[in-house]
C-alpha cells in the first residue's frame, strides 16, 4: 500500500512544503528513507522504528520505503520523524482507512518512546502550510503556541504518537491551540526617564531613532553609554505586524524564541560580546543559522567596547549595514537573511578611558591612543552616521531629580517624524532617511540658502569626505523632520555637522 502526507521544511527563514510518501510491498523486510542527507537517515530510521513499537503498534516486517520530496533540497532530517511514522502506519493499514489526511500536515522529531520534541522554525512553516490550504497542522506541543500566531489554520499540540493516532481515528479529541495573548510592546523595556543629564546624547539617540541612523557613543567608563543604548528600542516606533512576523521567523529558525513569546512585538536588543566570531555576527554553520546581525533585525545591535572587536568581525559588518541583508554561502546552498538593524557602537576614547576627561588624567601614551582609535577603520567610521560624546555625569546631575522625558514622550515625536518619511518615500524602496540613495537625496534633501552656505563652508574648511557629506544631509533631513520642516534649514544642517565633528577631534591625526 502507498500513502502520501504533507509536511513542511525550512530553508533560511522561509518554509516550503514537503511530501512524505510511504510504500509498503510484500518482499524481503527492509526499511529505507530516501530524500534526507545520508547522515540523518540512520538516526531517523532508528527513532521511527522504536517510537512506533513503543507506542503500541507493530512495525511491518515487509519492505518499507519512505520518500521525502523534493529531494534536491538538503533537509534537516529529524523533523520528518512524525510524518514518516504516520505514513508507515497508514500504508500498513494501522490507521482507519476512512481517515482523510489530505488537509492535514504533520511535523516533529520523535524520542524513542514516542514523545514529540521541539523543532525550530515553526512560525514560518505554519505560514507556508496555511498558504497551501492545509487546515489542520499537528506539531510538537512545545511549538504549538508559536505556530498559533497564524490565523486560518488549526494548530494541534501533540505530546505523543499514541495521542495523535487516537485523535485521528476519532477515539479522543485533541483541542486546537488557543490564540496567544500578544504582550504589550514596551512592557519591561528600560525607560529614558532613568537617565539623568546627557541631554546631547539623548537628543542624538532620538534623531537616530527618527531616521534609522547608526550611532557611535564615546565616553569615559561609567558615563552611561550602555544605559543609553539599552533604551533605544523604547523610543523606536512600535513594530508593525509584518516586522513582528519577520523578526519572529528569524528567532524561530535560530531556536532563540522564548517559549512564552509566540510573537516578538518588542524590538530586539542584541549585545554580543566583543569576542564574538565573524560567523557569530553574520551567521553560519552547516545549515547556516542567522547570526547576531539578523537576530537584531528591526531592532538594535549594540557593540560595546567597539575597538575590541576583531578586524574580521568589523569587516563582516560593513556590507550588511548598507544592504540590510546578509548572504551566507555554504555547500548546502546560498542563504539570505534580512538584517535591518540600528547599530549603536560604544567605546572609551582611549585604552584607560580618560583621554580628554576634565578631571581624571589619561595614562595612555599617544601611540597607544592612536593604535586604539585606529582599530576603527575609516569606512567603518563613515558608516556610523552620528558620533556623540557621552561625558562623565556631574555629581549634581546624578543626585538631582530627573527632569528628563519618558521614552513614550520621545517616541511620540519619533513616530511623527517617521510618518513624514513614509509619506515622502511612498512608492520607493526607501523606508527611512538613513536608507536614502544619492539620487533620491537630490529630490528630498532640499536646503535653504543659509543651510547651503553653512554646508559649503564646512565641506571646504573641515575636509569632509564625500560619504560624510551624504551622511550629514541624511541626518539633517531627520533633524528637519523632527522639526516638521520640509526644507532643511541652517539650524538643521548645523546640528548634523556637529554629529560628525568627532572625526576631527579624535581621528584627525591618524
Ligand atoms: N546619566 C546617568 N543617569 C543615571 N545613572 C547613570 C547615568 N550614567 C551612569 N549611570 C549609572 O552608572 C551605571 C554605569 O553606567 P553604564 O554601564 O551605562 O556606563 P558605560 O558608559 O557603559 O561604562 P563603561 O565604559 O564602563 O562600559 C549605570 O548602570 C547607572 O546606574
Ligand atoms: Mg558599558
Ligand atoms: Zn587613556
Amino acid at each position: 500500500m502507498f500513502t502520501r502526507l504533507h509536511s513542511t521544511g525550512i530553508f533560511g527563514i522561509d518554509a516550503y512544503m514537503v511530501e512524505v510518501e510511504a510504500d509498503i510491498s510484500n518482499s524481503f523486510p527492509s526499511f529505507e528513507i530516501v530524500g534526507l542527507p545520508d547522515t540523518a537517515v540512520k538516526e531517523s530510521r532508528d527513532r521511527v522504528r522504536s517510537a512506533l513499537k513503543n507506542s503500541g503498534f507493530s512495525f511491518p516486517t515487509t519492505k518499507i520505503t519512505v520518500n521525502l520530496a523534493p529531494a534536491d533540497i538538503k533537509k534537516a532530517g529529524s523533523m520528518y520523524d512524525l510524518p514518516s511514522l504516520l505514513a508507515i502506519l497508514s500504508a500498513s493499514g494501522q490507521l482507519k482507512p476512512d481517515c482523510d489526511l489530505s488537509e492535514c500536515a504533520f511535523i516533529g522529531e520523535l524520542s524513542l518512546d514516542g514523545h514529540l520534541r521541539h523543532i525550530n522554525g515553526m512560525l514560518s512553516m505554519a505560514i507556508e502550510a496555511k498558504r497551501h490550504g492545509i487546515k489542520h497542522f499537528f506539531v510538537p506541543k512545545s511549538d504549538a503556541y508559536e505556530a498559533s500566531v497564524v490565523d486560518g489554520i488549526s494548530i494541534y499540540p501533540i505530546d505523543t504518537v499514541a495521542e495523535l493516532v487516537a485523535h485521528l481515528t476519532g477515539e479522543t479529541t485533541v483541542k486546537p491551540q488557543e490564540k496567544p495573548n500578544i504582550g504589550s510592546p514596551f512592557f519591561n523595556c528600560p525607560d529614558f526617564f532613568d537617565v539623568k543629564g546627557q541631554t546631547a546624547a539623548k537628543k542624538a539617540l532620538e534623531i537616530a531613532a527618527a531616521g534609522g541612523h547608526n550611532v557611535l557613543l564615546i565616553g569615559p567608563p561609567g558615563s552611561g553609554k550602555s544605559m543609553l543604548a539599552k533604551r533605544l528600542p523604547s523610543i523606536l516606533p512600535s513594530m508593525t505586524f509584518e516586522e513582528s512576523i519577520e523578526t519572529t521567523k528569524i528567532h524561530s529558525v535560530a531556536g532563540s524564541l522564548p517559549q512564552d513569546t509566540p510573537l516578538i512585538v518588542t524590538r530586539p536588543f542584541r549585545s554580543p560580546h566583543h569576542t564574538v566570531s565573524a560567523a557569530g555576527l553574520s551567521g553560519g554553520g552547516i545549515i547556516p543559522r542567522p547570526g547576531e546581525i539578523s537576530l537584531s533585525h528591526n531592532g538594535v545591535l549594540f557593540l560595546d567596547e567597539f575597538p575590541e572587536f576583531s578586524r574580521q568581525a568589523m569587516e563582516v559588518l560593513r556590507a550588511p549595514i548598507e544592504d540590510g541583508k546578509v548572504t551566507i554561502s555554504r555547500a548546502s546552498g546560498r542563504l539570505t537573511y534580512p538584517c535591518e538593524f540600528s547599530l549603536v557602537a560604544a567605546m572609551n576614547p582611549c585604552p584607560c578611558g580618560y583621554f580628554g576627561h576634565p578631571k581624571k588624567k589619561c595614562i595612555c601614551s599617544p601611540m597607544a591612543v592612536k593604535k586604539y582609535l585606529g582599530k576603527i577603520s575609516g569606512p567603518m567610521l563613515d558608516r556610523l552616521d552620528i558620533h556623540v560624546e557621552v561625558p562623565a555625569v556631574q555629581y549634581e546631575e546624578l543626585t538631582g531629580r530627573s527632569d528628563g522625558e519618558t521614552s513614550a514622550e520621545i517616541r511620540a515625536r519619533v513616530e511623527k517624524a517617521r510618518a513624514l518619511q513614509q509619506a515622502r518615500y511612498k512608492g520607493t524602496k526607501v523606508t527611512c532617511n538613513a536608507r536614502l540613495t544619492s539620487e533620491l537625496m537630490q529630490n528630498y534633501c532640499v536646503l535653504t540658502d543659509d543651510a547651503n552656505r553653512i554646508l559649503k563652508a564646512a565641506f571646504e574648511n573641515l575636509g569632509m569626505s564625500a560619504r560624510s557629506y551624504d551622511r550629514i544631509l541624511k541626518i539633517a533631513r531627520t533633524v528637519a523632520d523632527l522639526d516638521g520642516q520640509e526644507k532643511i534649514g541652517a539650524s538643521h544642517i548645523a546640528q548634523a555637522i556637529q554629529f560628525r565633528s568627532m572625526d576631527r577631534k579624535y581621528w584627525s591625526e591618524l
